[in-house]
């Protein structure tokens, strides 16, 4: 049995689809549900942790992840693989590979001694496989002997511009990776980025891990159905350092303000686990 306490249970009103979720993790995380209603795209959801002052990452040399912000937190990592096992395809842009270059976009990589269990889970949802690592790029300058390119356990979709393209296509190309192009400039829209996966892996879940800057253009197109969000009890502080918050390069309120709904919360000591509907078309 592993060493982690269960997640406390403080609000829940989640609707949608029971889960026939392992014993074990449903003893951690209690019951899970997976909401749709899309029938022209798949459900998209959204994985982030953040720091009491809104800081997603400290953004300095080698501390850029996602483990400075959440202090390692071991539930935060049990959450994250539990989405990823549910998910089609898990999204990230080219800013997030660059912060953490060795990073597999699995269940099993963030939380390795449940791997049996996210793999049990990921058939109870009919999925097979390891999600389909998706990263967005509109410049193209990605080292293609990364883990994420180069691993034969994970197939990986690049999701680019023409120039893009014509930029990934100077090297060889791994076998495990499919390079699409579904626009000439930046950005590519939300809707293109979910198009070009559903062409490569009929999906009905795909998991957007961020970044700041790919979160922001998905909020934007009002592509993002539910907002799963940690919060880790530490105050990191901002200066003129560019620490990013949530959303990067996008501006919503007052104009546009986005209000969500809670639909569940649960706790593990000082961390809270959020889970938020937002508004979509
Ligand atoms: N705390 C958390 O939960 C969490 C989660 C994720 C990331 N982060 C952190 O956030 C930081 C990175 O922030 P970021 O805003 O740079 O991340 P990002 O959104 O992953 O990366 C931005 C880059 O991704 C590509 N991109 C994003 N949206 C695009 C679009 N619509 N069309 C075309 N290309 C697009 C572009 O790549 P090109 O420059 O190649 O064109 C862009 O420069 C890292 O430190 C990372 O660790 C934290």
């Amino acid at each position: 049995m592993i060493d982690l306490t269960p997640l406390e249970s403080l609000y829940d009103a989640v609707d949608g689809t029971p889960v026939d979720v392992p014993a074990d993790l449903a003893a951690l995380y209690g019951d899970f549900r997976v909401r749709s209603g899309h029938p022209d795209r798949p459900h998209v959801i959204s994985n982030f942790v953040s720091t009491l002052d809104g800081v997603v990452s400290l953004n300095l040399p080698g501390q850029s992840g996602g483990g400075e912000i959440s202090g390692f937190n071991r539930h935060d990592r049990m959450v994250m693989g539990i989405l990823r096992a549910v998910a089609d395809a898990v999204v990230v842009g080219a800013g997030t590979l660059r912060a953490v270059p060795h990073h597999l976009w699995t269940p099993e990589y963030v939380f390795s001694e449940l791997g049996a269990s996210y793999r049990q889970l990921r058939r109870a949802v009919g999925k097979s496989g390891e999600p389909l690592n998706v990263i967005v790029t509109a410049l193209g300058e990605l080292d293609l002997d990364l883990p994420v390119f180069q691993s034969d356990a994970i197939s990986t979709l690049i999701v680019t511009t023409e120039p893009g393209l014509n930029r990934i296509r100077e090297r060889t190309i791994p076998p495990s990776v499919t390079v699409r192009a579904v626009a000439d400039t930046f950005p590519i829209q939300p809707s293109e980025v979910l198009a070009a996966i559903v062409s490569v892996r009929p999906s009905s879940l795909v998991l957007v891990e961020g970044g700041p800057k790919l979160f922001g253009d998905f909020v934007a197109a009002r592509r993002v159905d539910e907002l799963f969000l940690t919060v880790a009890p530490q105050i990191a502080g901002r200066d003129d350092d560019g620490r990013p918050g949530l959303v990067a390069g996008r501006v919503f309120a007052p104009g546009s303000p986005t209000w969500a709904r809670l639909v569940s919360l649960k706790r593990a000591s000082d961390h809270l686990f959020l889970r938020y509907a937002l508004p979509t078309d």
